[in-house]
């Protein structure tokens, strides 16, 4: 479970998490336990049931999603299908795909997940080497990075894209 990894101590952990402790004071107001609960969705999006495809976030700006993809240094490694003016891809090994495109549409749900934390579902249609380092994602996870806004905007972005 997410929020027990700081903890040395799983059993404390779990006990913290039930009375509330750890969780009231690290997750209470803050922005990653809402973007914990959108992860789950994306989680359950990649699954077989498909239940997590019926999530969507708020209305985001593509347009302010367009600059944040750009100062987040996404476009780094990706390309976005459709979209110009963006700094054009520098990553070596390139990162074998671009973004957008209507066949590779994911849900918002799938959009947030593998943006917050990368190595949780890697497609296995690419070679690893171009994709993994060890098993893990060469995409840095950008959960204490970007705004809830900010990933609003974002994924608006890549949807409009879609
Ligand atoms: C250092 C390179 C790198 C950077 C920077 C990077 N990514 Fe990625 N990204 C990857 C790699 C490699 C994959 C494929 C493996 C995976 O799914 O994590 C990927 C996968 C993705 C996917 C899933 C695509 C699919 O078809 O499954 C999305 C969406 C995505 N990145 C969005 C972003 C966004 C948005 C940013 C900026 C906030 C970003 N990436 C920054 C390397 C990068």
């Amino acid at each position: 479970m997410t929020v027990a990894r700081p903890c040395p101590i799983r059993q404390a952990c779990r006990r913290e998490v039930v009375r509330g402790g750890l969780f009231s004071q690290r997750m209470r107001n803050s922005a990653l336990f809402f973007v914990f609960s959108i992860a789950a969705s994306g989680c359950a999006a990649s699954g077989s049931s498909g239940a997590g495809n019926s999530f969507s976030l708020p209305e985001g700006d593509p347009e302010a999603g367009k600059v944040v993809f750009v100062e987040s240094q996404c476009s780094f490694c990706h390309a976005v299908d459709g979209v110009d003016g963006l700094p054009a891809p520098v990553a070596e090994p390139p990162i074998p795909f671009a973004l957008g495109g209507s066949s590779k549409r994911m849900s918002d749900g799938q959009l947030v997940r593998a943006i917050v934390d990368p190595s949780h579902f890697m497609s296995d249609a690419y070679p690893e080497a171009a994709t993994q380092v060890g098993g893990e994602s060469r995409m840095p996870a950008y959960r204490n990075t970007l705004t809830v806004q900010q990933l609003i905007d974002l994924v608006a972005f890549l949807q409009d894209a879609s």
